[in-house]
């Protein structure tokens, strides 16, 4: 399929590149760039070629800097269910597929871009590379699989700090507290990444796939879907608040919001 907030390109040996191409908005995630995703990878991880799949965004600036705020401002609790539903349809098929997925994060992954991240088997990132979870601020939740893939990546503490406080982490952080696997200068960040897929690319692929799909069952306690629906559920029940309200339209008019119970 032909998308158009997502360019993909074919390196071999049987190497995919999707790149977020939305860098006005620093490739923030709305309802069409998830259903692009979403049918771009049902695709590869039906392409018998295809043996690993990196994911990144365009421009310096934003891997990708969250759902878009823009347009969950007004969303009712039935809409904040089927985002959220969509963005674990997307994180669900990174995770999932039998292809190994690298995210390769230049810049700010917030909110959303923790997220799609975090589903990918493991991160890759450049020095300037920012990461955090700051739905708190909006008045909501990570709706897109934070709430217990995060933990999955740096333990339970840190993911609570993480989430609890909304604070940014630069990529020395994220390197120490073992979220990302490897950070490199910006200007080498893709061929380094393309090097290590293509070492992956190179072994029997039916032997990756297999350990993937076993390392990602032993370390679920709870059934994925279990967890995907709780989540969906509570982040959706937020659209209900005040806060959520007060968070987004801060972010639009560019104010601090003002919480309730906060003077
Ligand atoms: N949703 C929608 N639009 C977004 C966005 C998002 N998550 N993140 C950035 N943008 C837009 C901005 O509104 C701005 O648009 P404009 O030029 O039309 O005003 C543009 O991208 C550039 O962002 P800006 O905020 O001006 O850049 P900055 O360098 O000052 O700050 C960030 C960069 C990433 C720190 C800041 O954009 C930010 O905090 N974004 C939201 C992150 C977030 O909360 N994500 C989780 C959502 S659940």
């Amino acid at each position: 399929m032909i998308a158009k907030n997502i360019l993909r390109t074919y390196h071999e040996p049987g190497i995919v590149i999707l790149k977020i191409t939305r860098p006005k908005a620093l490739n923030a995630l709305n309802t069409e760039v998830l259903l692009e995703l979403k049918a771009l990878l049902i695709e590869e991880s039906e392409n018998l070629e295809t043996r690993v799949l990196l994911l990144t965004g365009e421009g310096d600036k934003a891997f990708i800097a969250g759902a878009d705020i823009t347009e969950m401002q007004n969303m009712t609790p039935s809409d904040g269910i089927d985002f959220s539903r969509l963005g674990h349809d997307v994180t669900k098929l990174l995770e999932l597929m039998p292809q190994p997925t690298i995210a390769v994060v230049q810049g700010y992954a917030l909110g959303g871009g923790t997220e799609m991240a975090l589903a990918c088997d493991f991160i890759l990132a450049s020095h300037q590379a920012v990461f955090g979870q700051p739905e708190v601020k909006l008045g909501v939740i990570p709706g897109f699989g934070a709430t217990f893939r995060l933990a999955k990546f740096v333990g339970l503490p840190r993911a609570k700090e993480l989430i609890f406080t909304g604070q940014r982490i630069d990529a020395n952080e994220a390197l120490r507290i073992g979220l990302v696997n490897h950070i490199f200068p910006a200007d080498t960040l893709l061929s380094e990444a393309l090097q290590l897929a293509q070492t992956i690319s190179m072994q029997s692929f039916s032997a990756v796939g297999r350990a993937k799909k076993l390392m990602n069952e032993f370390s679920e306690s709870i059934g994925l879907n279990f967890k995907l629906d709780a989540e969906a559920q509570a982040f959706g029940q937020l659209f209900n608040s005040v806060d959520q309200k007060e968070g987004m339209c801060a972010f639009v008019e560019k104010r601090k919001p003002h919480f309730q119970g906060l003077k």
